[in-house]
């Protein structure tokens, strides 16, 4: 995701910022710039590209100052181009602004500061940040920042210097981390940044902001304000905030102090499940705003079909798509491997929107299936994670997961983050036909409380710890499921292949009995995914028939539910939602067994044998 640094103090700055540029590159960026200040004026360089390319242009054309900002992007809004890397100012460059997280009114502001005026060269929420703080400054920058901010809604860490209000860096967070590191040297000099990796090298005391908090660095030293106490009455109390001490290496740093970025990811869904509704959801109207689809809004109203392709995970998501559109907006839904799909002059009638859902936007058959679908005169519709991507840039309109870079060769979060965005669109489509605002209105309620839900379900890693014991050296495992479970048992028994090596299969559970049942024996493990929603009595039904045949049988319930956890050998209970939005919840746990499992049979998690994160070949 997006890393903020800046520096002041006596060093230069330059080499400083890259250097804390670099510590923060393992979170994923696709540009970068810096802003240093002397003397009156910013000067700004960024790219779009990676570090190295930066470091050449600040090679030929440096810039020389003792206080300056940093920071690389993660595209959510706009493309990885110059124009919108950050750091951002306005056309004089009085105020330069680096800013991670999402500005969620952003459309309204800009065009209340076109109307004063303000000239907007990039595509970015964050321009209208700098815009608002040079429209309202009056000399004192703390002072601007914190008129700004309270109109702003949305998440944000930031750090502002302006050319008028000198030898000081203003920050501020909501809902996006942002820490000052108090340097360990001879002079007096301050670190600010999004993440501890970027000032490591440099002070190991660092202080954090808190939500709705304001700091201003200066060579002095650091003082924290609520943004609040910055009203009319003109008083503002100082935070007394405790300076905390790292202990932890570089290493660990990266990985969130996890063991495998892997589990990082997996206990990143709460907070990427909720990103990927941010701004979307309209209680009121019981609906979802999705703004990219502006361009399709008129063809969707009149969709007669909808054909999903994906290639792996995103493909099992894709299947929860069929039933969601189906149930939901009653419109025939095709799910299609996109590596055949390209292949068999696929019929595209009048009124056929196809989905290409792709975690890195880059998978080469996905990408040739949309192209496919295109030429026979289909609009695209994109469900990608990565901004800017071949897939994000060819489709028709889309919906960005925005749920950060994952690294994790196994998808996980970009697999719930898809989820989140399919369950909006359908509720969407449903609405403008016929899903009644009641109906809308409990969707949107259910998408609301997922967070939490997923939270609680990360709770039993413990128990799941337990249980991954028992069975790490089995060599088989099925994973049975039905309605919007059967695609969660398929994405569970991918996650044990891919990454512990153990033969597992996924079916439909009332499958089970035109094959899989003769495999069942006591040396089988099968994972049901049986939380009591529209199929748990035929799912209890095909529980029982295994264990029946001797197998031993894991099962994931609903809070509560003790009767069917009294039945099975071990039961895993997670939060009860609505059906639809139940693999949601559902999934987490069989994310965290495989895990397990691979970990305890030394498995390099990250990066199994064979795989790749994005697949850009055929
Ligand atoms: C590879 C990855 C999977 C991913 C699949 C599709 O196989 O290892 O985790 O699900 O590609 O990738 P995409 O980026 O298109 O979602």
């Amino acid at each position: 995701m997006c890393g903020i640094i800046g520096y002041i103090g006596g060093r230069q700055a330059q080499p400083l910022l890259l250097e804390g540029l670099h510590r923060m590159e393992y979170r994923g960026y696709d540009s970068a710039g810096i802003a240093v200040q002397a003397d009156g004026v910013h000067g700004v360089r960024k790219i779009a590209g990676k570090i190295n390319v930066l470091e050449e242009v600040l090679y030929r054309d440096p810039v020389a100052g003792t206080a300056g900002i940093g920071h690389t992007r993660w595209a959510t809004h706009g493309p990885p181009t110059t124009l919108n890397a950050h750091p951002h100012s306005e056309a004089s460059s009085r105020t330069v602004l680096v800013h991670n997280g999402i500005i969620e009114n952003y459309e309204i502001l800009r065009t209340k500061l076109q109307e004063l005026g303000h000239v907007f060269v990039s595509e970015t929420d964050t321009e209208v940040l700098v815009h608002l703080i040079d429209e309202v400054f009056e000399g004192n920058l703390e002072q601007a920042v914190a008129a700004a901010l309270s109109r702003v809604q949305g998440t944000y860490g930031i750090a502002v210097m302006h050319v008028a209000d000198p030898d000081k860096i203003v920050v501020a967070r909501n809902g996006s981390p942002l820490l000052i590191g108090i340097g360990d040297g001879d002079s007096e000099e301050m670190f600010v940044a999004s993440d501890v990796a970027a000032v490591l090298a440099h002070t190991r005391k660092v202080v954090y902001l808190d939500d709705g908090e304001l700091a201003v660095l200066t060579r002095e030293g650091h003082e924290i304000i609520a943004v609040t106490d910055f009203g009319a009455s003109g008083t503002q109390r100082l935070i007394n905030r405790e300076v905390s001490h790292i202990d932890w290496d570089l290493d660990q740093i990266e990985r969130g102090g996890f063991e495998h970025f892997m589990l990082k990811e997996i206990f990143e869904q709460p907070d990427t499940v909720r990103d990927a509704m941010r701004g979307r959801l309209l209680e009121e109207e019981g609906t979802a705003h999705l703004g990219g689809l502006r361009e399709l809004a008129d063809f969707l109203d009149d969709v007669k079909r909808i054909v999903i392709t994906a290639c792996g995970t995103s493909w099992h998501a894709a299947l929860v798509g069929e039933y969601l559109l189906e149930e939901l907006a009653r419109i025939p839904v095709e799910v299609e491997y996109a590596s055949e799909y390209r292949y068999r002059r696929p019929i595209v009638t009048a009124g056929t929107l196809v989905i290409a859902i792709s975690q890195s936007g880059e998978t080469a058959d996905t990408l040739a299936a949309m192209r496919e679908a295109r030429r026979r005169g289909a609009p695209v519709m994109g469900i990608v994670n990565v901004v800017g991507s071949s897939i994000a840039r060819e489709t028709d309109g889309g919906v960005y997961i925005h749920s950060g870079p994952e690294i994790g060769v196994a998808s996980t979060k970009a697999f719930t983050g898809q989820l989140t965005v399919l369950a909006q669109f359908a509720l969407y489509m449903a609405r403008r036909r016929g899903l009644t605002l009641l109906e809308g209105r409990e969707i949107v309620a259910g998408l609301r409380a997922l967070p939490e839900q997923i939270e609680r379900a990360l709770e039993q890693d413990e128990l799941i710890s337990r249980v991954a014991h028992e069975y790490h050296e089995t060599s088989n495992a099925l994973y049975l499921g039905r309605g919007y479970n059967f695609p969660v048992a398929l994405e569970g028994a991918l996650k044990l292949k891919e990454i512990s090596y153990i033969h597992a299969e996924g079916y439909p559970a009332a499958e089970m009995k035109h094959g899989p049942i003769a495999l069942i024996d006591e040396n089988m493990p099968v994972v049901f995914i049986a939380p009591t929603d529209a199929v748990y009595h035929k799912v209890v039904a095909n529980i029982e028939e295994v264990k029946a045949r001797g197998g031993r049988v894991i099962a994931i319930v609903s809070d509560g539910d003790s009767q069917l956890a009294e039945r099975v050998d071990h039961a895993i209970p997670v939060p009860r939602t609505i059906d639809c939005l139940q693999p949601l919840v559902s999934v987490i746990p069989l994310q965290l067994l495989a895990y397990r499992i691979a970990v305890m049979r030394g498995c390099n998690v990250d990066q199994p044998r064979n795989l790749a994160k994005s697949v850009t070949v055929e």
